[in-house]
């Protein structure tokens, strides 16, 4: 007979406790822990069974190097948010707000891979058989090769997979997947764990890449165990604004290639249409000459996006003023404020200030400094910053303009998006190795770059 042993872990942050706690000790939460079932016949042995193939140290010059094998969902913005295209084995972890459009994704993504003749299975513990095949047919999908199944009970599915040897797997969600061994409830962390661990060794085993959708918890993360995030290949978010039809897939960790990427689409009735050029997209509604409006050129990843960054300077009408920031750091704002009060002696004391970035995005790289100055001084003294101007420059506490990386791609994107001016910082001007047609002009220091306005 099994020994049935209880637990009690926290179902935030999987922290385990052999009594009840009323706050957890880990994450702080309070009455977040569970009692769950554990029959001790059951090992957190997830790789037991995955061939080994050597257990002796190599040299890296033994180690036969072999690029691994890659393919293409022909849907170009997720193939390069992957790294390239799905690698055989891996396991994807998508995570989303509901509704952001996590299940359409994947089921168009395995409909690409149905259409080359590869038999796919899409397994969905949320919907039944006739709603995904609602969507199916809102897509316009129609394949002999996508097998679906309603199911919940993780033996039945590694039963079906490895009967119907399928290309790619689909698991939607790995919160309603369960183990009849383990008595807790489905979403629970231990089933979430063991679930996912038991998914993970059958992809390392059979060379199936499965995809697993998991929901997120109210602050942004994924819920289940933290370690989820660790034992998975890759981790991608899927976000967007509910009102807004734009959706990004952002890589957060990616064992087969870069974390910076990230795939632009756009939610339409037909499902989700990949957006090529970006630029476009984010500069569509952009208000001409209207003051504490700028183009910033920004790198994500390996790719240039012009984006519009906004600012509103008004006056405060009673107490502390409000300082608001969307898309960009908080304290970088508060920074680049410090510096415009003290450089360029701009009074910010008596005004509220909103800085925005349209479309949803959010930029972290220091090369927006310089578009963020002008945007605020824009609004400030109310005068336009010429539209025709994409701006980029890092910017010091002493109020200079410093040079940073990869200029030539920023303005040959600026150039592609119609732009004729380009304000940046003048170390770079001197490093150029690219003749262009754009006037470019040259700034060391805030000052000078106000004296445009
Ligand atoms: P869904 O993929 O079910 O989201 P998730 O799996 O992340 O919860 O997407 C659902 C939303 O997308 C829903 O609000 C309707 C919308 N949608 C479209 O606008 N067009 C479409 O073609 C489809 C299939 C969904
Ligand atoms: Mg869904």
């Amino acid at each position: 007979m099994t020994k049935v042993k209880t637990t009690f872990s926290c179902q935030v942050c999987g922290y385990q406790s052999l009594k009840w706690l009323g706050k957890c000790p880990e994450c702080g939460g309070w009455n977040t822990l569970v009692e769950e079932n554990v029959s001790s016949s059951e090992t957190t042995n997830f790789f037991v069974g995955i061939p080994r193939e050597h257990s002796f140290p190599q040299t890296l010059d033994e180690i036969q190097s072999e690029a691994e094998e890659r393919t293409l969902t022909h849907i170009g913005e997720f193939d390069r948010v992957l790294g390239g295209g799905i690698v055989l084995g891996s396991v994807v972890l998508i995570g989303g707000d509901p509704g952001i459009g996590k299940s359409t994704l994947l089921l168009q993504s395995l409909n690409q891979l149905a259409k080359e003749g590869k038999k796919v299975l899409y397994v969905s513990g949320e919907e039944s058989l006739r709603q995904v095949k609602m969507r199916a047919e809102r897509l316009g999908i129609k394949s002999p090769n996508l097998f679906v199944q309603s199911e919940t009970s993780l033996e039945a599915i590694i039963k079906n997979i490895f009967e119907l040897k399928p290309f790619a797997v689909v698991i939607d969600s790995i919160q309603t997947m369960y183990i009849t061994e383990l008595q807790s409830a489905p979403g629970t962390i231990s089933q979430v764990r063991e679930s996912s661990g038991k998914l993970i060794s059958l992809a390392k085993q059979t060379g199936i890449p499965i995809f697993l959708v998991g929901h997120v918890t109210k602050e942004g993360a994924i819920a289940g165990p933290r370690v989820l995030e660790h034992m998975v290949d890759t981790v991608l978010y899927f976000e967007g604004d509910r009102g807004h039809p734009y959706r990004i897939l952002r890589a957060v960790k990616n064992r087969f290639g870069s974390t910076n990427e990230i795939g632009v689409f756009e939610m339409k009735d037909t499902g989700l249409k990949e957006i090529k050029s970006p630029s476009e997209l984010f500069l569509a509604e952009r208000p001409l000459n209207a003051s504490g409006s700028v183009v910033v050129a920004c790198i994500e990843g390996s790719r240039p996006i012009l984006i519009e960054l906004q600012a509103l300077v008004s006056a405060t009408n009673f107490g502390v003023p409000r300082r608001t920031s969307l898309g960009v750091d908080y304290n970088r704002v508060s920074l680049l404020l410090a510096v415009l009060e003290k450089r360029a002696e701009l009074n910010f004391m008596s005004q509220d200030i909103f800085v925005n970035v349209v479309g949803g995005i959010k930029i972290e790289e220091p090369a927006v400094d310089l578009g963020i100055i002008m945007a605020l001084a824009s609004s400030f003294r109310n005068q336009p910053v010429d539209s025709r101007m994409t701006i980029f420059g890092e910017v010091g506490l002493a109020g200079e303009v410093r040079a940073i990386n990869q200029a030539e791609i920023r303005i040959r994107e600026a150039a592609k998006m119609g732009f004729s001016r380009c304000l940046m910082p003048k170390n770079n001007i001197n490093r150029l190795s690219i003749n262009t047609n754009m006037e470019l002009i040259g700034v060391n220091s805030i000052e000078k770059a106000l004296e445009l306005l």
